[in-house]
């Protein structure tokens, strides 16, 4: 697990480009990205990399990581995405893969008939979830439900208004899932983040701390600014 730490600008910056230079290598990578506040600022510059030329998201496959359940459309992970990453890049909406309960059981195979994800472009939640895997959560898993914690709820109250009108429930991408991409970032970003930072390294990876699955042996990079970083 390779740990970088500086300014929040170039952390940014490093995280597009690790993705611009996955894309160049492999124009039809297969790639997940989270959906949430941490990743509009990346999707920004990875639309001006795709105007600018130096990418090209035309060929590559997206699949979403995860999702609520019964969310009003325009409140939807989905449309953030949408609105926020397909509009500013050339992916192809035909080649974009959105979880929900109705293609859950599916939905892995889907990803393997696809090649596989080359890349998962990850955050971390407040309470160390990655996709929503909840605390705790056991390593084996696929894609599902999961009921989402009071935490978690919290943490989006900013999309819903209160933490009471966030789902109960969402769809996710399993654990599994996620470690099966062959190469993963993860984007941590403000202070809100520091302890599930600092617990996705050190923490022990039995599943108290979903994130610190991710200490196996894979090929993950942490991306975290000086304040998510600041317990390191
Ligand atoms: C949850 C969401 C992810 C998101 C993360 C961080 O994990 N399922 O999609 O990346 O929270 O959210 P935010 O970037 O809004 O802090």
């Amino acid at each position: 697990m390779k740990t970088i730490v500086d300014e929040r600008a170039s952390v940014l910056r490093q995280a597009a480009e690790t993705i611009i230079k996955t894309l160049k290598e492999k124009p039809e990578t297969v790639i997940t990205m989270a959906a949430g506040r941490t990743m509009l600022p990346l999707w920004n510059l990875l639309g001006e990399a795709v105007r600018n030329g130096q990418c090209s998201f035309s060929k590559a496959t997206f699949f979403q990581t995860c999702e609520f359940i019964q969310v009003p459309e325009n409140n939807s992970l989905r449309r953030m995405t949408e609105d926020k990453l397909l509009s500013e890049t050339d992916l192809d909406p035909k080649r974009c893969f959105w979880i929900s309960e109705g293609n859950l059981e599916d939905y892995d195979r889907m990803i393997q008939e696809a090649g596989g994800l080359d890349l998962a472009v990850l955050g971390i939640g407040d309470n160390a979830h990655i996709g929503f895997n909840e605390p705790a959560t056991q390593y084996d898993t696929r894609c599902r439900v999961q009921r989402l914690t009071q935490k978690t709820r919290a943490q989006f109250a900013w999309m819903f208004g209160s933490a009471e009108a966030v789902p109960e429930r969402a769809c996710t991408m399993g654990i599994h899932t996620l470690v099966e991409a062959k190469k993963i970032i993860v984007l941590a970003l403000g202070e809100e983040k520091d302890k599930a930072t600092f617990d996705m390294l050190y923490a022990r990876d039995d599943g108290i701390i979903p994130a610190a699955f991710l200490q196996l042996p894979y090929d993950v990079t942490v991306f975290a600014d000086r304040e998510a970083g600041q317990k390191l």
